[in-house]
């Protein structure tokens, strides 16, 4: 049997209106903060990936889907959207057209990683990019915007991270008094972690061995290097926060795995979805528009992880759905009489269309099943109401409508029945 490639999924037709109510929340969330929509192609350059997001980092050394085509180009899926959000934003100008660029995605990522509850191969991001300025009000702009959709959820177990990575050259700085005070301390370390002191010194912090752990409690922390101007904004960023009554956690350890953010970093954590916790993180990027060769512009953004989301949803059994309704279902009475059979079927797809061009979701059966199967289908199919198609009445013009929910039954004429499945549509408030 041909099956989906380990750590991918199909989403099936019963888990799609959760997705649909999410992503229907983040939009509502986006819109309200005046983001515009974007969408970027699936591949892109390999260069593009291991430029923005750095040679080093654990995405583009081990995780990336990266092929060669056959105009021998070296291609990669999207790990992420940063870097291609802004790679558009400098192909097309889109600076010259407005000075600040608020953005945002909902998209499928991909990367090589070990699946597990919460970690895929290809999954979903939602998330966003202002582009354009450095004020630290976008930087809060990105927590509450995640915040509010988690919380709109209803999300309860979550813990806000917020830390400052300050600028490059504070951060070389402090490599190197890090690496100093790991230099007699290399032989605690775990293999990896030995590793990473070269290539990526500051990820020690993420090691979840106990042993490596244990070293990285006492090392000198990044917030005591920052440079001025990232204290400041990191002093602002929290006082918005306290404002507007976000609660939070500074967390000087929190370094996350891409290279290009600059000052504020965040990460929203869920206390009910195991090891892959983090449900968003985000921060700021200054010096990555440049980096990719565009003008010099400022830039703060966040990504979320959907199935990530939907798992602490169910986990917290935070919302439910509306149960799915249809407006009608026929059901046609079959006959022995094969021609008549035919009027019927022929009559009932009439009926059906007439209807669905109303707008009204209407159902009836393909498989040439009995009356008893048919109304079996009809109350699995949750019809507000049945249509009984054949019999005398129908030949006078008259059919027998059944509601669902009362067992009522009446003998309408044709003209009627649109209003009557209109009313309860809207009564229902599903249409
Ligand atoms: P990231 O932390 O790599 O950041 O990913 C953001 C979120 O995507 C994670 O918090 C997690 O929920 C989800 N995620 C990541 N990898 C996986 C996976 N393998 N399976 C399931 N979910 C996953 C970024 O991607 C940055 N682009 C965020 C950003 C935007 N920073 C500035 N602007």
């Amino acid at each position: 049997m041909i099956k989906a490639i380990t750590g991918t999924k199909d989403i099936l037709p019963n888990e799609i209106p959760k997705w649909k109510f999410l992503e229907k929340i983040v939009e509502q969330v986006f819109q309200s903060f005046n983001y515009k929509e974007i969408r970027t192609p699936i591949f892109e350059e390999t260069i593009l990936f291991a430029r923005g997001i750095g040679e080093e980092t654990d995405i583009v050394s081990k995780e990336m889907y990266t092929f060669i085509d056959r105009s021998q180009t070296s291609l990669t899926l999207k790990p992420e959207m940063t870097a291609s959000v802004v790679r558009s934003f400098i192909e097309h100008s889109l600076a010259s057209k407005q000075s600040l660029l608020k953005l945002y995605y909902i998209s499928p990522m991909f990367r090589q990683e070990r699946p597990q509850a919460g970690r895929l191969r290809q999954f979903h991001q939602f998330g966003a990019e202002a582009i354009g300025s450095t004020s630290t009000l976008l930087d809060v702009e990105m927590i509450q915007m995640s915040y509010h959709i988690l919380r709109n959820l209803g999300l309860k177990d979550l813990t806000v991270k917020i830390n400052s990575l300050g600028t490059p050259k504070a951060r070389e700085e402090y490599k190197k008094q890090l690496k100093k005070y790991l230099e007699d301390k290399k032989g605690r370390l775990s293999e990896e972690s030995r590793k990473r002191i070269d290539k990526n010194i500051l990820r020690i912090f993420d090691s979840k061995i106990e042993s490596d752990q244990i070293v990285m409690n006492n090392a000198p922390l990044l917030i005591d290097f920052i440079d001025e101007e990232s204290k400041q904004d990191f002093e602002a960023v929290k006082e918005i926060l306290n404002q507007i009554r976000i609660p939070f956690e500074v967390d000087p350890k929190l370094v996350r795995g891409l290279d290009y953010y600059t000052k504020t970093t965040f990460e929203i954590i869920s206390g009910k979805v195991g090891a892959q916790s983090a449900l968003c993180g985000g921060g700021r990027y200054d010096l990555l528009v440049e980096h990719l060769e565009g003008k010099p512009t400022p830039g703060v953004g966040f990504a979320a992880g959907i199935e990530r989301i939907l798992l602490a949803c169910e986990n917290e059994n935070s919302f439910k759905l509306p149960e799915e309704k249809i407006d009608l279902y026929i059901v046609k009475i079959e006959n022995n009489i094969s021609a008549e059979a035919a009027g019927l079927t022929s009559k009932v797809f009439d009926i059906a269309t007439t209807l669905r061009r109303k707008n009204l979701s209407v159902e009836f059966d393909y498989l040439n099943r009995s009356v008893k199967s048919q109304m079996r289908e009809a109350n699995k199919l949750n019809a507000k109401f049945v249509l009984i198609v054949g019999g005398e009445e129908y030949k006078s013009g008259y059919y027998n409508l059944k509601n669902m929910k009362t067992g009522e039954q009446q003998l309408i004429p044709f003209d009627k029945l649109d209003s009557i499945l209109i009313q309860n549509s809207k009564v229902k408030g599903q249409k």
